[in-house]
């Protein structure tokens, strides 16, 4: 059985991997400070709490777990916390991901995948958008997501790390069973948001900007299943067990929804009206963001099967009314 080490394995898309790893016969280890991660998502295989910033504890994890591989989910997630304190974005982001290599070199585990983002395009001019777009991150957490991929192709030249970097677009949805979901503290996702709305438990929810230049005025965006992001890492950690060499590929669905068309598809699914409060932009939204997830098909044969958007909206909401507190 194939161990893989899943830091940040207790989060959203961490924790619906271990599941995609349990079901297929893998034995993921979660290792997870469990700041932001939370321990009811740890179902799928034992746990370790350790801070990815505490180099010998790092080590530690990894020479008591030996793993074959390493998906590397820990990170701070938030754009906007990102502009007001980087400091703590880029000690986060990138101290743990170079203590976490650091281990990795010296208990020889040369595979790894990282969660990267659509965030390294920045404000791209191109739609869709392939993997040789520009990089030019417009925030702190886009900007660590860059360096990280950037220190991955050092690590690989100068100690043979491998590594997998997969570009997620909106990742959205939940666990069939509804065992597992997304919540973030704060929240600031609009899917969450809007089934918050819904179930009544805020008032209102706002459309940031009806200015753009889309077809209704609101921002466009690629909304992936965590489910079929999960499937994408058992597919890298299979890609880096041919021995192929180091590859970033885009994850989105390739569908564009602007925020208004959420909105019509989440009042159908819950049944509910959904009180909006137009607002002005939010800094830093690009207008479009949809991917061109080609070469994920091509080289790892990914290909998504949960990311309608119906399928996205009925699993988000069945995890929301099973799981969620009923105030905010
Ligand atoms: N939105 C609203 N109202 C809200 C929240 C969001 O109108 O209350 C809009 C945003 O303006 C945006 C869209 O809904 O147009 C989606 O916003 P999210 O905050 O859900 O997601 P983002 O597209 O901003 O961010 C996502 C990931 C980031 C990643 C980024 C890639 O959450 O981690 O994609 O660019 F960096």
């Amino acid at each position: 059985m194939k161990k893989i080490l899943v830091c940040g394995g207790a989060g959203y898309i961490g924790s619906h991997t271990c599941k995609a790893l349990a079901e297929q016969g893998y034995d993921p280890v979660v290792l997870d400070d469990f700041s932001q991660g939370r321990r009811e998502f740890v179902q799928w295989g034992n746990s370790i709490t350790a801070d990815l910033r505490d180099a010998r504890a790092t080590e530690q994890a990894l020479r008591d777990v030996r793993p074959d591989a390493v998906a590397h989910f820990a990170s701070l997630i938030a754009v906007g916390e990102s502009t007001q304190d980087p400091l703590r974005y880029y000690q986060n982001n990138l101290t743990g991901t170079l203590n976490l290599l650091a281990a990795m070199h010296r208990v020889d585990c040369r595979k790894i995948v990282f969660s990267s983002s659509a965030a390294v395009y920045g404000e791209p001019t191109v739609s869709p958008i392939t993997e040789s777009a520009r990089k030019e991150p417009i925030n702190p957490y886009g900007r660590s997501k860059w360096m990280v991929e950037q220190i991955l192709d050092d690590a690989d030249f100068a100690y043979g790390i491998k590594s997998v970097r997969l570009r997620y677009f909106n990742a959205a949805g939940a666990d069939a069973q509804a065992r597992i979901g997304e919540a973030h503290e704060p929240e600031t996702h609009l899917i969450p948001l809007i089934l918050q709305t819904a179930a009544g438990a805020r008032a209102e929810i706002e459309v940031f900007g009806t200015d753009y230049s889309t077809r209704d005025g609101t921002c466009i965006r690629d909304y992936v299943h965590v489910d079929d992001l999960a499937q994408a890492h058992l597919l890298a950690l299979k890609y880096l067990d041919t021995g192929a060499g180091t590859l970033s590929c885009n994850l989105g669905s390739e569908q564009g929804f602007s925020v208004r068309e959420v909105l019509v598809a989440a009042e159908k699914i819950t049944a509910h009206k959904i009180k909006i409060k137009e607002t002005d932009r939010r800094p830093g939204d690009p207008p479009v963001l949809i991917a061109d997830s080609s070469l994920a098909k091509r080289k790892l044969g990914w290909a998504p099967k949960s990311s309608d958007l119906e399928t996205i909206l009925s699993s988000a909401w069945k995890w929301y009314l099973k799981n969620a507190s009923p105030r905010t």
